[in-house]
């Protein structure tokens, strides 16, 4: 599948661009019914919910689960992601964010890049994510929420939190965020956007743009795959105290795309 110029046109001034029904209907089922098993299959990637214990993210574990390293392999995601990048993909990192009916809670506002520069010595911003919806996105199950354009600015300046410790990390307050007064200058010339969709719509964001999404607070589970793919050009430097490979894989091998029914048979 190749994206049509005003899908790239979008990505390049919005800093993402939203594909409905990039997966069909049977295609999320397979992968909706083997969540659970990634799940159970990989415990070590799993993050928690504070206060509740509720699987809040499960990062890694596509290699355990064939079904989940086939979808990491699709080729609408990868030959998208090459696009886009303009370079062939690797697969930098996999996590499924479950957002828990009741339970999931916010991710603060972010980039992404800034995490992957600082913790895995990521050069370069050369990478972006896929986001494929598991479960109708609703307004009101905690949709991922974007600054429309904002990944024009580079990175900017993030609140730190101390800590070495990946899971820790990825708790509601991230290691680095954007503070209210960032945010409110962004406010002032970018455009807030909530991303809903139905099951199989998928998002590919820039590891610039600025997002987050706010609790859970409805019966209604909000999973959400992402797939994070870097140039193979991209380099990383090394780090004090690299993350696990399932956390983030710096090897910059080139993804080998399968078939296009390859969640099917
Ligand atoms: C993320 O930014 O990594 C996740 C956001 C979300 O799942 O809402
Ligand atoms: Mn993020």
């Amino acid at each position: 599948m190749r994206l049509t110029e005003t899908q790239v046109d979008a990505y390049a001034s919005d800093g993402f661009v939203v594909v409905p029904g990039l997966f069909s209907s049977a295609e999320v089922d397979t992968l909706s019914s083997a969540l659970p098993e990634l799940i159970e299959a990989h415990r070590e990637g799993h993050i928690l919910e504070e206060g509740s214990g509720a699987v809040r993210s499960v990062m890694g574990g596509q290699d355990r689960v064939a079904i989940w390293e086939r979808f990491v392999r699709h080729p609408r995601l990868v030959h998208a992601a090459a696009q886009l990048l303009a370079d062939p993909a690797s697969l930098y990192q996999f996590k499924v964010n479950t957002k828990e009916g009741f339970k999931g809670a916010e991710w603060s506002w972010h980039q992404d890049f800034i995490f992957w520069h600082e913790e895995d010595g990521m050069a370069y911003p050369l990478a972006l994510t896929a986001a494929v919806f598991l479960d109708d996105v609703l307004e009101f199950n905690g949709p991922l929420l974007m600054w429309r354009g904002t990944h024009r600015h580079g990175s900017l300046a993030a609140r730190v939190e101390p800590g070495t410790d990946w899971r820790a990390n990825a708790q509601a307050k991230l290691k680095y965020s954007l503070d209210e007064t960032t945010i409110s200058r962004i406010a002032e010339r970018h455009e807030l956007v909530s991303l809903k969709g139905s099951r199989g719509t998928a998002v590919l964001f820039h590891c610039n743009l600025v997002h987050g999404s706010m609790p859970n607070m409805t019966p209604y589970r909000r999973a959400i795959a992402f797939c994070t793919y870097t140039s193979v050009n991209n380099r990383f430097d090394a780090v004090e105290r690299p993350r696990p490979q399932f956390v983030a894989d710096c090897r910059g091998r080139a993804v080998e795309a399968l078939a296009d029914d390859c969640l099917l048979d």
